[in-house]
């Protein structure tokens, strides 16, 4: 059934109680698009962490926390109408202060690695914590994921969400410049889940934001991800050295291992014997690239499309980003996530909507500066199928 079919098929959801909508299974329902607002935890210090409950008609539910601006869970039914979450996550505070797997959360003030952690910009350099030797990996030890956002409900005519707020300090994690960044997640009834970022500095800095979601459209902790099927509308990726740094060259790869411009199972080449799959996971193989999108600025371009043939699940990936990092996990061993559920090796795969790694020390890449008076923005839309169920 394509796209288009079923949402054609679904109108309204007036229209759907008409003829007679298949019913859903599972806790999750909701007669109208709504938004909660719960306690989730407090830190060891006492700060309070919020969670924020989008709902919508179609049997969505997406849960986003205040401390590193994560989405803790993303409930979808597959095509009988079944519930399950398709986000790793932690059912409780302490998973996320003292996990190191970016569960979901927010990263910023640079998303990927930056060589070595340095960098100069308008001739002067700055150094940065190495959290992922030799280099700087997500904004470093205290990254945008280590924070704890201020929330506050979205209550649009036609969305639900919760817009987040942070202030970044000059030289915190070694950046430049006071920055103060807002994030809105929205969900509507067409399955979008939207993430707007926006930032603003006080000084010539770097940003590059992303959302770090690691999906399992089977269910987390469901298995592995390899039978599940992935498209990424991109000819290239950048090549990266033996610490995922881009060497500063592209690399076709059409025809190759890392080719999934016509939908392929993600375990299909894995093992291959490639030599960027085995610099993303030396032993086993991993996809963890960079791919260099075909359709660089334009939103409404499909970027990717995850689908899990057995649920009937699928995830589509639409941005303003000329990168996309395809990351399948390969840190990933035997972590203990909700509901006593445990995310294997290759459990997940991330679709990390961003410019490219490493930008500021490669000329060639599109820039990630940020001046006074500039505003910074990204949009991703992460769209979920399939959207036949209403209630
Ligand atoms: C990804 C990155 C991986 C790994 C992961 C976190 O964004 O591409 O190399 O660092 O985050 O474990």
């Amino acid at each position: 059934m394509t796209q288009d079919f079923m949402r054609n098929f679904i109108g309204a959801a007036s229209l759907a109680a008409l003829i007679g909508a298949p019913s859903l299974t599972g806790d999750v329902r909701a007669a109208s698009l709504a938004v909660a607002e719960t306690l989730f935890g407090k830190t060891p210090g006492g700060e309070a962490v919020q969670l924020f409950r989008l709902e919508n008609v179609r049997g969505m539910q997406v849960n986003i926390i205040t401390y590193g601006g994560a989405v803790q869970s993303i409930k979808v039914p597959d095509k009988n109408g079944h519930v399950a979450d398709v986000a790793l996550g932690f059912d409780n505070l302490d998973g996320y202060l003292y996990g190191d797997a970016y569960f979901g959360a927010l990263i910023g003030r640079y998303a990927n690695r930056i060589a070595n952690g340095k960098f100069a910009l308008e001739g002067k350099s700055y150094t940065l914590p190495i959290n992922n030797p030799p280099n700087s990996l997500h904004g470093g030890t205290d990254g945008f994921d280590k924070q704890i956002w201020a929330g506050s409900k979205i209550q649009a005519p036609n969305a639900v969400g919760v817009e987040l707020t942070h202030f970044s300090p000059n030289g915190q994690m070694g950046y430049p410049g006071d920055l103060t960044v807002t994030v809105r997640y929205t969900l509507d009834n067409d399955n979008d889940l939207r993430i707007d970022y926006s930032a603003v500095t006080d000084q010539s800095t770097v940003v590059n934001l992303t959302n770090h979601t690691y999906f399992n459209l089977a269910g987390a902790g469901n298995g592995a991800i390899l039978d599940q099927i992935a498209m990424i509308n991109a000819d290239r990726i950048t090549r990266v050295n033996s610490t995922l740094i881009p060497t500063g060259s592209t690399m076709d790869v059409i025809g190759t291992d890392l080719d999934l411009t016509t939908p392929t199972a993600i375990g299909a080449h894995i093992h291959a014997d490639n030599q960027q799959l085995k610099f993303a996971e030396p032993k086993e193989g991993g996809y963890d690239f960079n791919y260099v999108l075909n359709n660089p600025g334009d939103l409404s371009a499909l970027a990717a499309r995850v689908t899990d043939p057995q649920s009937g699940r699928a995830v589509e990936v639409y941005t303003d980003q000329p990168g996309l990092q395809f990351y399948t996990s390969n840190f990933l061993n035997d972590v203990h996530g909700k509901d006593g559920r445990i995310y294997p090796h290759w459990g997940a795969f991330a679709l990390e909507a961003q410019h490219f790694p490493d930008s500021p020390n490669q000329p060639g890449f599109p820039s990630t500066e940020l001046k006074p008076g500039e505003k910074y923005h990204q949009t991703t839309i992460y769209r979920f199928l399939p959207t036949t169920f209403v209630k």
